[in-house]
Parts: C-alpha cells; structure tokens; sequence
C-alpha cells in the first residue's frame, strides 16, 4: 500500500467540494467525523472505523455556537487546531475541515432544524436550545460533504439518535455510524470537557460510569422495575459529594422515552456536574427473556 498523501486542511466550501467532486466521480466513498476539536482517543477512534468502510476520511473541526446556550461555555471551550491537526493526520484522517463561525452561519442565515419531541427530555430539559443547534450544524455538514457515512459516538447517546431521526426526516443518503464509548482506566468517559476538571473533581467524576454500572448490573441480576433500577443508579451517585446529577434513568432506546418495566433495547443514561464541569455517560442494553447483553456502538 502507498503512504496516504498528507492531510489537508480547508476552511471554504467551495474549497471542500471542489477536492470532494473527483473523489466523488471515481465512485470513492467519504466517511465524515464532525468534532468540536479538542481531539481526544475518542474522537480518533472514529476514523479506523469509518476507513473499514469509506475511502477518504473527512473530519470536521467546529466549535458550533449555536449549541452552546446562554451562560454556557462556548467562550472557553477549549480550542486547539495545531494539536488536533497533528493527531487528525496521524490517525489517518484525509481532509480537514475547519470552517470559521461565518462561513458556516453568514449574516442573515436563518434556517434551524428542530426536533421537538425527540429534543425535549433529558438534555433538552437543561439546555432547550442544544438540539436545535446540533441538528442545524449536522444538517449543514452533511449537505457540504455529502459522506457516504458519517459517525457519531455513542457517549452522547440522545445526539446519535437525533441524528439518525434527522438523517431518515430529511432523506440524507448517508449511512450513519455509531461509535462506542472510549473510556479511562477507572470508566470515565473521554470527553473534551474532562480538561476542566480538578484533581478532586477528577476522582469522582468516574461515578457516572460506575451508577451506569450499578443499573446494567441491577437489570442483569432481574431486577425489571425501571424505579428501582434508577433507585440503585442514584443511590451509586449519592456516594459522591462533588457529583450532581441532572438524572440518572433507564429509558427505551429507540425515543428515549420512560417506561415502567425494562425490557427490549434499553439505555441507562447519567448526566451530572461534578463541580462546576457537566458530565453525561449510559450504557446501551438489550434485554430478553433470555438473559441482558450490553450493546456497544
Ligand atoms: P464533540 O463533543 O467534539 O464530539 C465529536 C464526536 O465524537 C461526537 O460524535 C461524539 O459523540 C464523539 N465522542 C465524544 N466522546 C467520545 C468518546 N469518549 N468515545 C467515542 N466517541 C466520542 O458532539 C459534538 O462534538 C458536536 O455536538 C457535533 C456532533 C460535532 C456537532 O457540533
């Protein structure tokens, strides 16, 4: 095999397409990875995995202020293109795309995606405008590279299943990925946001993965009764005094919504502040009568 030409980055539209068009005629197929930057081993993980099934890879570098509300932390989200070029290219990624915030939102550009039912239950309660936002950016995206697939992480569990929702409402012809979650040692989920945490902050911030744990267990054991197993999950969370939880449920997988008794495909979700930094985790599940398997992407 020859060695992939270097990786080159595009800020323009036209740009994009432009280099895109050929690939596109010769009947190669594009993978797209949208990110905010801050690349961590998750985001990279993407890229082997998409390769298995595309011929050039595209990854989106984007801090995307519409899905940032009010008093949130769009200002400080961390930004750092020299180091995610540098990791982007060595995990193989082919074109990166880092527009600026006019490019992508021109003066006078007014046209939102929204997902009203879908976007209004759990993350949608705390932050209301966040799907809005993402669904618009994912719409943008996916009509300037037009990928054959694109992947998303399975760590934001509810931003995977609007974009499959998006993708199907809209007619996109692209294949979507789901990715699973890349973790630390002691199960705290890699995220971008994980830079803000303090020493202490840092020690128990892997109690979202462990009050996940904790209601996966409690279904594997028998336990059916979606309160109870919450009960354990917030239980888990209250050991933790710098930890608090948005909520921390058991919920269909297919809309996220409640039910009453577990069965089918399941996702326990979390999200918490530990301190002043806000932090989600789940686990995916499939439960029948014969036994609980763990889905993974
Ligand atoms: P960002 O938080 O940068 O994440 C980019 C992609 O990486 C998302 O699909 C996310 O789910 C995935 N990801 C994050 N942490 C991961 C982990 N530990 N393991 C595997 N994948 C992980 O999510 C966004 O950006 C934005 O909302 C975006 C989709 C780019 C729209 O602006």
């Amino acid at each position: 095999m020859g060695r992939r030409p270097d990786m080159e980055r595009i800020e323009e539209v036209a740009d994009l397409r432009r280099v895109l068009a050929p690939v596109r005629a010769d009947g190669r197929r594009i993978g797209l990875v949208p990110t905010m930057g801050a690349l961590h081993r998750g985001h990279l993980s993407h890229v082997p995995l998409l390769l298995a099934h595309a011929d050039l890879v595209v990854m989106s570098v984007f801090v995307n202020p519409l899905q940032f509300g009010p008093g949130e932390d769009f200002e400080r989200y961390p930004r750092s293109l020299e180091d995610d070029a540098k990791l982007a290219e060595e995990a193989g990624v082919d074109l990166l795309f880092c527009p600026q915030v006019t490019t992508l939102y021109p003066p006078g550009s007014e046209t939102l995606v929204e997902l009203p039912d879908l976007s209004s239950q759990l993350e949608g309660a705390v932050r209301p405008t966040h799907f809005r936002g993402v669904a618009t950016v994912v719409a943008k995206l996916l009509n300037i590279v037009r990928p054959d697939l694109a992947s998303f992480g399975q760590k934001d569990l509810q931003q995977l299943l609007v974009v499959r929702r998006l993708v199907s409402d809209l007619h996109f012809d692209v294949q979507i990925l789901a990715v699973p979650t890349a973790r630390e040692p002691d199960g705290l989920a890699l995220s971008s946001r994980n830079a803000y945490l303090g020493a202490d902050d840092r020690r128990e911030a892997a109690a979202l993965n462990r009050a996940c744990r904790a209601g996966f267990d409690a279904v594997a054991a028998g336990e059916r009764a979606a309160s109870r197993v919450e009960a354990v999950m917030a239980e888990v969370l209250n050991g933790f005094p710098r930890v608090r939880p948005d909520y921390a449920v058991v919920r269909r997988l297919d809309d996220l919504k409640p039910m009453t008794v577990v069965s089918g495909r399941a996702a326990v979700l979390v999200a918490a502040r530990v301190g002043s930094t806000r932090l989600l985790d789940n686990l995916v599940m499939d439960v029948t009568p014969d036994g609980v398997r763990e889905i993974r992407g």
